[in-house]
């Protein structure tokens, strides 16, 4: 696999991150998934604007991230995945230098790394997958897309151990959104995820399916979802990069929408795939 390393595409084995890395020692760093659709980058101006976002919420300065368009075309380039879905993955901390907690002084350049590779979806999208509630033990700038994320790891081991997809982080009785995923419930009808604050990352899937309603007269709103009301909900489901829009049709146990994916969560698939394999942005 050809990556990216500080500025060259070299072997993947090639890479050499100093232990001093900031992203290594303090988790100091941020990223971004994009992905392709028959070899076109999906809504990459959003991923690229979240990325200047987060780089700016850490004051992580020194990255061009308009030249990190071009970064992701050659990654899929030089790794022939011009024509298959892939994911591209970019990651920048704040460098290396010797270990204070305090930002380095003088400034060190940033690290930036990038590799691209083939999509292999782990669930069955006609089927759904299910999921588990968990206590929210994430700090509070979940807005910004970190690299420290030992809590969704912990969240989604539970996950994994309880033999499901996804866990929904709860906070102060909101369920917020899974470990790696926006999550939505349809209730009375009406779609509803939670309003963008600090305790939630903006998804750009999220965003999309938001439009999508708007643009199709499916009622949404973004409203909190209590998790004394998961149970009334008619359906629920997640949406991410990689995830795409898909149906939660178990939630601790419980079958949600009779167990398999509702009509809103399935019509907001299909648009959601109609517009994904549009032009691209
Ligand atoms: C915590 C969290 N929420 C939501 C998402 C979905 O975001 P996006 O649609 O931008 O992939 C992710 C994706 O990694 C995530 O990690």
């Amino acid at each position: 696999m050809i990556t990216y390393f500080n500025g060259t595409f070299v072997p993947k084995d090639d890479v050499r991150v100093s232990p001093d890395d900031r992203g290594f020692l303090f988790g100091d760093g941020v990223y971004e998934v994009a992905r392709t659709y028959g070899g076109k980058l999906f809504a990459l101006d959003r991923h690229l604007a979240r990325l200047r976002y987060s780089l700016d919420q850490l004051r992580i300065r020194g990255t061009d991230v308009d030249r990190l368009g071009d970064v992701c075309r050659e990654l899929l380039r030089q790794n022939d995945l011009g024509s298959r879905d892939a994911v591209v993955y970019l990651q920048v901390t704040r460098g290396a230098a010797p270990r204070t907690h305090a930002f380095p002084s003088p400034a060190v350049g940033p690290t930036v790394y990038g590799y691209a590779a083939p999509i292999t979806p782990k669930f069955d999208p006609g089927k759904g997958v299910a999921a588990i509630t968990v206590p929210d033990t994430r700090w509070a700038r979940c807005d910004i897309k970190s690299v420290s994320l030992v809590a969704n790891c912990l969240a989604n081991q539970q996950a994994a151990e309880a033999g499901v997809f996804e866990a929904i982080f709860v906070r102060d009785g909101v369920a917020l959104e899974g470990s790696h995923t926006s999550f939505f419930a349809v209730i009375g009808g009406e779609v509803r995820t939670v309003p963008l604050t600090n305790y939630v990352l903006p998804g750009i899937t999220r965003g999309v399916v938001l439009e999508l309603c708007r643009s199709n007269g499916i009622p949404a709103k973004e409203a909190p979802i209590f998790a004394h009301q998961l149970n009334q909900a008619e359906e629920l489901f997640l949406a991410g990069t990689t995830t795409e829009v898909l149906a939660a049709v178990q939630l601790d146990g419980r079958a949600v929408a009779g167990g398999r994916p509702g009509p809103i969560t399935s019509r907001l698939r299909e648009l959601f795939c109609t517009f994904s394999s549009g032009p691209a942005e």
